[in-house]
């Protein structure tokens, strides 16, 4: 199979997205041919460690780069500056420069974390991106935003800071657990509907979706390629969210207040954002936007990929809807929804009202 390499077309920092099966044994010469300094610090966690920790450093040294790790414990609650200060020591104590490398080998926790140590240290050092996760490699890795949660919410403290490099080696996806893999499965799914109607055609026509080792090899790579291609597309005409990249947060508003209604612990972020499109689209069929097959289509194809469609018990609409007011899509008090009008092609709307979001909730209880 070939192994493709995407680049992401950013006027001051581009940079490729190569997928490559065991492409990790060759993660130093693909820096060394970057020229990315002498020092190189790995950081992770010891779930992706334990398994890829001594390969990775291994190919790092074999190019000739002085190695070193630093690693923080597993879990969205480590995504925190804490373990931004505990990098801040490790970089002190190993003498990283700005020439220095770093290098985050992990799910999207650890490349959130780690781009915005990277970001923040001597005003910024090479970063490059080893996702493990598949949201991480879909999503998460491309590009440049960075961050960590405050106690008072997600993501409030960032930067956006583009990597020098992605490498995505999809062999790494074999121990990834099955409901992270579908969680992962929810952004793919939101790339066919937003932006590239042949992955929503590919992804219909596989007669399941729900594990990885039910997908073909040549399926799992167009499944790469066609969605690291639709972030790069997106994040190359507008980096910073000036417009058309809030696309992307299609199923995220909904999304975003369900997770966080559950305490983000009962549902994965793929997993609300599942839920969240669903949402979208019935808000879309409301508006006239895009008919109600399309609406079938969309839900037959996150229910084959085993992901949650209903709003969990217990979550009140009343509090969805006050939820909504607190999203940082908020724009002069009006929430903006993102929401597909037909395959493959969404748009952003902000006229829908509290009645609008209560009737499409009650489609989905
Ligand atoms: P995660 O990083 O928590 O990883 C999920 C779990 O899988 C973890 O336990 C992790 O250790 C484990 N894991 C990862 N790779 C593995 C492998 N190959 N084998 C075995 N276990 C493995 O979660 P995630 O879904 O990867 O990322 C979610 C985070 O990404 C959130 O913090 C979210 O805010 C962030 N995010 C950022 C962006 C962005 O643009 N920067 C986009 C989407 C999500
Ligand atoms: N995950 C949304 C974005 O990168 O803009």
């Amino acid at each position: 199979m070939t192994q493709p390499v995407i680049r992401v077309n950013l006027p001051q920092d581009p940079y490729e997205i190569a997928i490559a099966s065991d492409g990790l044994d060759r993660l130093g010469s693909w820096m060394k041919s970057l020229d990315l300094g002498k020092k190189a610090m790995l950081v992770s966690n010891p779930t992706v460690f334990d398994r890829y920790g001594k390969r990775a450093i291994a190919a790092l040294e074999a190019a000739g780069f002085e190695a070193s790790h630093y690693l923080f414990p597993d879990g969205e609650e480590y995504k925190t500056f804490d373990s931004v200060r505990g990098f801040y020591d490790a970089a002190l104590n190993e003498k990283l420069e700005r020439s220095s490398t770093v290098v985050a080998l992990g799910g999207g926790v650890v490349g959130d974390m780690t781009g915005f140590a990277a970001a923040t240290w001597l005003r910024g050092i090479h970063f490059v991106q080893v996702p493990t996760s598949l949201l991480a490699m879909v999503d998460a890795s491309i590009g440049g935003k960075t961050g960590v949660n405050h106690p008072q919410g997600k993501n409030l403290i960032g930067a956006f800071y583009q990597p020098r490099l992605v490498l995505i080696d999809p062999n790494v996806l074999k121990t990834l657990p099955d409901r992270e893999f579908r969680a992962g499965m929810a952004e793919v799914i939101k790339y066919g509907v937003i932006w590239d109607a042949e992955l929503f055609g590919q992804l219909e026509s596989a007669a399941k979706l729900d594990r990885l080792d039910q997908l073909s090899p040549e399926l799992l790579q167009e499944i790469l390629v066609r969605s690291c291609q639709a972030k790069a597309d997106v994040v190359s005409r507008d980096e910073k969210e000036a417009g058309l990249r809030a696309i992307l947060n299609y199923g995220h508003t909904i999304g975003h207040a369900v997770e966080s209604l559950t305490g983000y612990t009962e549902l994965l972020h793929g997993e609300a954002v599942g839920i969240g499109m669903v949402a979208a689209s019935r808000l879309a069929v409301a508006m006239d936007l895009w008919d109600r097959r399309c609406d079938d289509r969309q839900l037959a194809l996150i229910e084959k990929t085993g992901l949650p469609t209903r709003i969990p018990q217990g979550v009140d609409f009343d509090a969805i809807v006050a939820k909504l007011q607190t999203d940082k899509k908020v724009k002069d008090g009006r929430v903006r929804f993102v929401l597909p009008t037909e395959i493959g092609r969404a748009t952003i709307s902000d006229r829908i009202t509290e009645d609008l979001v209560r009737s499409a909730l009650e489609t989905m209880c």
